[in-house]
């Protein structure tokens, strides 16, 4: 099969065919993720903290995503590689286009920054360039010293509006992808609907067009606390292989995330 692409991806949303991602970064579970049909592998930086150690991912550099998309890009065959671009890598237009382009050399298909409509430009110049971007609201892990921790965002009825008005420039900049973090079930669903393209959730319940986890919480193996909104999908299966199956099956079956992993 070939490589999945930002087409087949905005058209599995049009058939409401459910979009399953996990993270990645490195080879041998790439080769996992890939053999078992996962549409799209993260290089988060979320590599940070459960590879790293760090209890943000303020730490991470361009270098640092850099080596595991080179990793992770080395076994990949059909899964769409999405590389993030850390904290304070795209604070300009012209940064932005140099790190981005490192890391599309070093693997990956598309790029993902967190934010909104500040970045419009830089995503539309992105584009002209060759760069296919997804977005990123909600809890946007590089601000949590803005936020004051790791808190659920857009519960109150101004912050959901505003969030509906970036996802909206964000797309109008050209986002092929947008990546929705700790929101409630509600507020996701309008986005969802509102958005002509994908959104895939995290903490952000069932009604998105996917779902994202970062790998380690899916086999319950993070150094620190698994997030309420993750399931360690070892424990049914005992078996990692088998682990990925069912978490793409609940995915696609909308029976992962449960009410108990989500937030409303
Ligand atoms: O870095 C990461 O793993 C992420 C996901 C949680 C979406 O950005
Ligand atoms: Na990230």
């Amino acid at each position: 099969m070939a490589k999945i692409s930002v087409s087949r991806l905005a058209k599995m949303k049009q058939e409401q065919e459910k979009i399953t991602c996990i993270t990645a970064y490195d080879a041998s579970f790439a080769a996992i993720f890939d053999q078992a049909g996962i549409q799209v592998l993260l290089v988060g930086d979320s590599l940070g903290m459960v590879l790293q150690g760090h209890d943000s991912t303020l730490p991470v550099t361009v270098e640092d995503i850099a080596y595991h998309t080179a990793s992770v890009a080395s076994t990949t065959e059909k899964s769409l590689i999405i590389a993030d671009l850390p904290f304070m890598s795209y604070s300009t237009p012209e940064q932005t286009y140099n790190n981005a382009a490192t890391l599309m050399r070093s693997g990956a298909n598309m790029v993902k920054l967190e934010g909104g409509t500040w970045l419009s430009s830089s995503i539309a110049g992105l584009i002209e360039r060759g760069i296919p971007v997804c977005g990123h609201l909600g809890l946007t892990p590089q601000s949590v010293n803005v936020f004051g921790g790791y808190k659920v965002q857009g519960r109150e009825k101004g912050e959901a509006d505003k969030l509906i008005h970036d996802a909206l420039a964000l797309q109008e900049a050209g986002i092929q992808l947008l990546v929705l973090e700790c929101v409630p079930v509600g507020l996701a669903k309008r986005v969802t609907e509102a958005l002509d393209i994908p959104v895939i959730g995290i903490g952000a319940g069932t009604e998105t067009d996917g779902q994202i986890l970062v790998m380690h919480d899916a086999f319950g193996i993070s150094a620190g606390f698994c997030p309420k909104f993750s399931k360690n999908f070892l424990v049914e299966t005992g078996d990692i292989r088998r682990a990925v199956e069912l978490y793409k099956e609940q995915v696609e079956n909308k029976i992962f995330p449960g009410a108990e992993h989500s937030f409303f």
